[in-house]
């Protein structure tokens, strides 16, 4: 099924890629070129496990996992497919996120610093909490087959803006944490004296921004969204139609593949249970 737009919404999809390896790039720098690499000492080396984490899970995972619907290759895959693969991505990123979490805070009780006095913090584990809340009623409600379908339907605005929130609020603790940072370490010279630590993670925080904004703007377009399985079903019905007149046309060697309507697109028998899950209120089918 054809995309609007679509060299738009790659020209985007190669920004937003780019753009997040290359925070990775910068933060790999920073940690191993700036500061004191990698450890699990409980000194400073041991720190460094939280913003490489967060970049590369908490920030590069989870733009990837909130955009992965909208790759228009997927949406030959069925729906239960994408959203193992969307669910894993962002499961992968929690991980990711604890851990960071564990060595700063094993970092903080080794060296006496006290844990919890910042607005990063504050912010911070609020974001991890709502996520593990998110990934919890995302798999309850989209996963669990008993879910019924207007239920699902009901609560996807509230899963599309909790995840979008949640996504907004972690680029912002970056920003928060990026600065708080700069601020400790620098001491000859200083932040203020603008060094080249500075200026390059400096650098950092607005890529990390730019990486955001672009996911939010990809997540956003409503017609860059996967369509309806009713829809993509009607398209490989039509794909299937063609190419039987054409070998038709071409003396027969008939086509004898039928997806029936039971099918999805990959082949996989696609579940029927009349109401509640294939909702017609919805509008869509297997939400
Ligand atoms: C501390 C979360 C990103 C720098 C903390 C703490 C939390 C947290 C909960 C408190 C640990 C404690 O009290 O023992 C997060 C989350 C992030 C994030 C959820 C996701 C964006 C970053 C980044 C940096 C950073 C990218 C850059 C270096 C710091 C620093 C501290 C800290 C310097 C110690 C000072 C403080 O507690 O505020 N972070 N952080 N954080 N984080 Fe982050
Ligand atoms: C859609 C975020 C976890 C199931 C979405 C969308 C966002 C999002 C932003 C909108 C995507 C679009 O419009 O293209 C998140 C975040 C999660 C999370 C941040 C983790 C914290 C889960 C889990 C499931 C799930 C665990 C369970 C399978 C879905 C479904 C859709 C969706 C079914 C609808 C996709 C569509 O119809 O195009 N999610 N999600 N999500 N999510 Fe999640």
């Amino acid at each position: 099924m054809a995309m609007e737009n679509f060299k738009q919404f790659l020209v985007l999809l190669v920004s937003a890629l780019s753009v997040g390896f290359v925070c990775i790039v910068f933060v790999l720098r920073w940690v191993f070129h700036f500061k004191e690499g990698l450890a699990w000492d409980g000194g400073l080396a041991e720190f460094n496990w939280h913003p490489l984490l967060i970049v590369i899970g908490f920030i590069f995972l989870q733009g990837i996992a909130i955009i992965v619907y909208r790759l228009p290759w997927t949406w030959r895959c069925s729906k239960l497919m994408m959203k193992f693969i969307h669910a894993g991505l962002n499961i992968l990123a929690l991980i990711l996120a604890v851990v960071s979490l564990v060595a700063v805070f094993d970092f903080h009780n080794a060296a006496n610093i006290p844990n919890m006095y910042s607005l990063h913090s504050w912010v911070g584990l609020a974001a991890v909490i709502l996520y593990a809340l998110q990934i919890v009623l995302g798999l309850v409600v989209y996963l669990v087959p008993i879910t019924p379908g207007f239920v699902r339907a009901a609560l996807m605005p509230v899963h599309v803006y909790g995840g979008l929130f949640i996504f907004s609020s972690v680029i912002a603790t970056a920003l928060m944490g990026i600065t708080e940072k700069l601020i400790f370490g620098l001491k000859d010279p200083k932040y203020k004296d603008s060094p080249p630590e500075a200026v390059f993670v400096n650098v950092l925080g607005l890529l990390l921004s730019v990486f955001g904004g672009l996911i939010l703007w990809i997540a956003t377009r409503p017609h860059w969204k996967r369509p309806a399985e009713s829809q993509l079903r009607l398209a490989h019905n039509d794909d299937l139609a063609a190419a039987a007149s054409e070998a038709g046309a071409n003396g027969g060697a008939a086509v004898t593949m039928t997806t029936g309507g039971d099918q999805e697109s990959n082949g996989e028998p696609r579940r029927r249970n009349g109401k509640g899950e294939e909702s017609a209120a919805a509008g869509r089918i297997n939400i």
